[in-house]
C-alpha cells in the first residue's frame, strides 16, 4: 500500500522525514534502518541531526545499512558515500561506528563483498527504509533492465545516472563506471519504506512508478507491490497527483 504525502517548501520536506525516522528510533530505539545518500535526502539527516541535539532520541542501538556505494572509490573520497553518510549524518550523532554499514567498493573480491553484505542484511530486516528516486526510475542503483537482481550485486551504472551524479565530482570522467547495490529483493523485504522525490524533473518519473506498469524497466514501479510505503514529495515532484 502506498501513501502519498505532499509538502509544501523544503523546510516542511526534511522535517516530515525525520518525524518518521525520529519516531521508529523513539519508540523502537534497536531499530535498522536502511539509509540512501543523493541530494534528496540531506534535509532529512539535518532535521534528525536537529532532533538528536534537543536529546530525544539516541542511536546506541540503532544499526543502519545503506543501499549503495561506487565501486573504486576510496571511502574517504570526497563523492563515496561512505564519506557522505559520515558528513551528513554519522559524525553528528551517537551512532556506533561499527553499526553503520556501507559496501565496501573497493573490496578485492566484489562478489564476496555483495556476499558478506547480504549474509550481514539476512541476519537483520530492515524496519524502515529510506529510499530516493532516479531520473529513470532507479531505486538504490538498481537500473532499469530486462531483469532484476533480488540480493547484493555489482551494476554497471547507465550513462544518464553518471551524467545525474557527476555533479559530486570534477568531471563525468571520474564518475565510477560500476557500483553496488542492495538488491530489490532486499529493499522489498523491508518493513516499511520511505521514498522521498523532491523537484519538478522527478515529477514524471515518480507518476511513471506509481501509476504505470509495475515493470523492471523501472524498478521503482515494483513499490507499488510493497505493504507499507510512504512516498513524501514536495509540491513540483507531486504537481501530476
Ligand atoms: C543515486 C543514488 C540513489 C539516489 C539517486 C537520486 O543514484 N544511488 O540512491 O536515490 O541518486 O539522487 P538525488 O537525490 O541526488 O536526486
Amino acid at each position: 500500500m502506498v501513501n502519498l504525502v505532499k509538502v509544501g517548501n523544503e523546510k516542511d520536506f526534511g522535517k516530515v522525514a525525520a518525524y518518521i525516522v525520529s519516531s521508529l528510533v523513539q519508540t523502537s530505539p534497536r531499530c535498522v534502518l536502511g539509509l540512501a545518500t543523493g541530494g534528496t535526502p540531506v534535509g532529512l539527516y539535518k532535521e534528525l541531526i536537529e532532533i538528536y541535539n534537543q536529546g530525544v532520541i539516541t542511536f546506541e542501538k540503532v544499526k543502519t545499512y545503506n543501499l549503495d556505494e561506487y565501486v573504486g572509490l576510496p571511502s574517504d573520497h570526497p563523492a563515496s558515500y561512505r564519506t557522505f553518510m559520515n558528513q551528513h549524518l554519522f559524525n553528528h550523532i551517537d551512532i556506533l561506528p561499527e553499526n553503520t554499514h556501507v559496501p565496501n567498493g573497493q573490496a578485492d573480491d566484489l562478489d564476496q563483498e555483495c556476499k558478506r553484505y547480504d549474509e550481514m542484511l539476512s541476519e537483520a530486516v530492515i524496519d524502515l527504509q529510506v529510499l530516493g528516486i532516479g531520473h529513470n526510475g532507479h531505486i538504490g542503483f538498481n537500473e532499469p533492465d530486462d531483469q532484476l537482481t533480488p540480493g547484493t550485486h555489482v551494476v554497471e551504472l547507465l550513462p544518464q545516472t553518471r551524467e545525474a551524479n557527476a555533479r559530486y565530482f570534477n568531471s563525468i570522467d571520474e564518475v565510477p563506471q560500476r557500483a553496488i547495490t542492495m538488491g530489490v529483493g532486499t529493499i522489498m523485504k523491508a518493513r516499511q519504506i520511505l521514498l522521498m522525490v523532491r523537484g519538478a524533473d522527478k515529477a514524471e518519473i515518480i507518476h511513471r512508478a506509481l501509476t504505470g506498469p509495475i515493470t523492471t524497466l523501472c524498478p521503482a514501479s515494483l513499490l507499488q507491490l510493497h505493504p507499507n510505503v510512504t512516498v513524501l514529495m514536495d509540491a513540483e515532484a507531486g504537481r501530476l497527483f
